[in-house]
């Protein structure tokens, strides 16, 4: 068994962990939380998304949020676009990458973005080619790539072809996302083979809720496969709007502990970490989804 000796990690609690929270989050929690996380080694952050505040009124802030960071060197800082539109507010925040967000399922796609995916594909092609004549990377979300809230079982077909659309529009790596958390490993694996026939290992990551419990499980099946790239909030936080009763990402304190466990780097410190989770929670007024964090939380005292 070969497992990568590095693994890169993208936290995109400010992002999809917030996106769901009913009460306004003040954009200057939002700020510091990425503060703290670049603080904790974090060199992949998913600030916010500009997309309508009429659907995501919590990431309405998206501009004031992006011009409050204090942005460190060697830190990647990402926004989702669904369009033109976003697209071009984006612009002016200066995003170091920007993500275009297509699902694998149509009903999926419909709820969220409220087109086809084909359509999809077509008002994501411009923003792509935009993006990219401005020197901006180009991540491309894959959601339902394993099941959807609308058509259940989602087949690696279904990934393959939109993974091929993705490549073809000039998205330079893809997110292999589980967007309802009810994936289990085989089907993981599956999933990533479809995607891997139109994008190397190099460009593919994985982005798993853990809604059943089974993201760290998923995580192991993807690294199997030599996938080094993986997304995680921190604390858990979020949640999809056009989920129900999905629950956050696996949470980062999770992903690193397994990782370090393992012997492979992740740049992060985990004590750090866990204090990026214990801010964000207690402004939420919560308790930490990651186990890891309240166990070495408990042991602190
Ligand atoms: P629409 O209503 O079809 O758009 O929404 P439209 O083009 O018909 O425009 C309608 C109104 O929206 C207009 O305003 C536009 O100006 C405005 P009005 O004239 O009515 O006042 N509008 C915008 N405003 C701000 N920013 C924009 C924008 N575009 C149009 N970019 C749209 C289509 C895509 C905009 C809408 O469906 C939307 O914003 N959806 C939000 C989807 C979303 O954020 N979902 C959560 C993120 S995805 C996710 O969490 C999954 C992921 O984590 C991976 C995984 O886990 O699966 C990535
Ligand atoms: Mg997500």
């Amino acid at each position: 068994m070969s497992l990568p000796s590095r693994v890169q990690i993208i936290d995109v609690g400010p992002r999809d962990g917030l996106q769901n929270e009913k009460q306004p989050v003040p954009a200057a929690v939002k700020i510091e939380l990425v503060h703290l996380l670049q603080a904790a080694g974090l060199t992949e952050i998913e600030v916010t998304s500009f997309v309508s505040p009429k659907w995501v009124p919590q990431m309405a802030d998206n501009a004031e949020v992006m011009a409050g960071i204090h942005r460190q060197n060697g830190v990647r800082y990402s926004v989702l676009t669904p369009n033109a539109q976003g697209y071009a507010a984006a612009v002016n925040s200066r995003p170091d990458e920007i993500v275009v967000f297509a699902a694998a399922s149509q009903a999926f796609s419909q709820k969220n973005i409220n087109c086809s995916i084909e359509e999809s594909i077509e008002r994501f092609a411009p923003v792509v080619q935009a993006a990219l004549a401005a020197g901006v990377a180009v991540r491309g979300a894959m959601s339902c790539a394993v099941g959807c809230p609308y058509e259940g079982d989602v087949s690696p077909d279904s990934v393959a072809h939109l993974a091929g659309l993705m490549r073809q529009i000039g998205v330079q790596r893809v997110d292999m996302a589980d967007t309802i958390g009810t994936a289990t490993p085989v089907k993981v694996q599956r999933a990533l083979e479809a995607t891997l026939k139109h994008f190397d290992i190099d460009h593919v990551s994985g982005h798993f809720h853990d809604t059943y419990g089974q993201a760290l499980a998923n995580t192991l099946a993807a690294l199997q496969m030599g996938v080094w790239n993986f997304q995680s909030s921190v604390a858990g936080l979020g949640g999809c709007p056009y989920a129900k009763g999905a629950t956050g990402n696996v949470a980062t304190e999770e992903l690193v502990y397994l990782l370090h466990g393992m012997g492979i780097s992740t740049g992060i410190d985990l004590d750090k970490l866990i204090d990026a989770g214990g801010f964000i929670s207690a402004h939420l007024g919560r308790k930490t989804q990651s186990r890891v964090a309240s166990a070495i939380l408990s042991k602190r005292g």
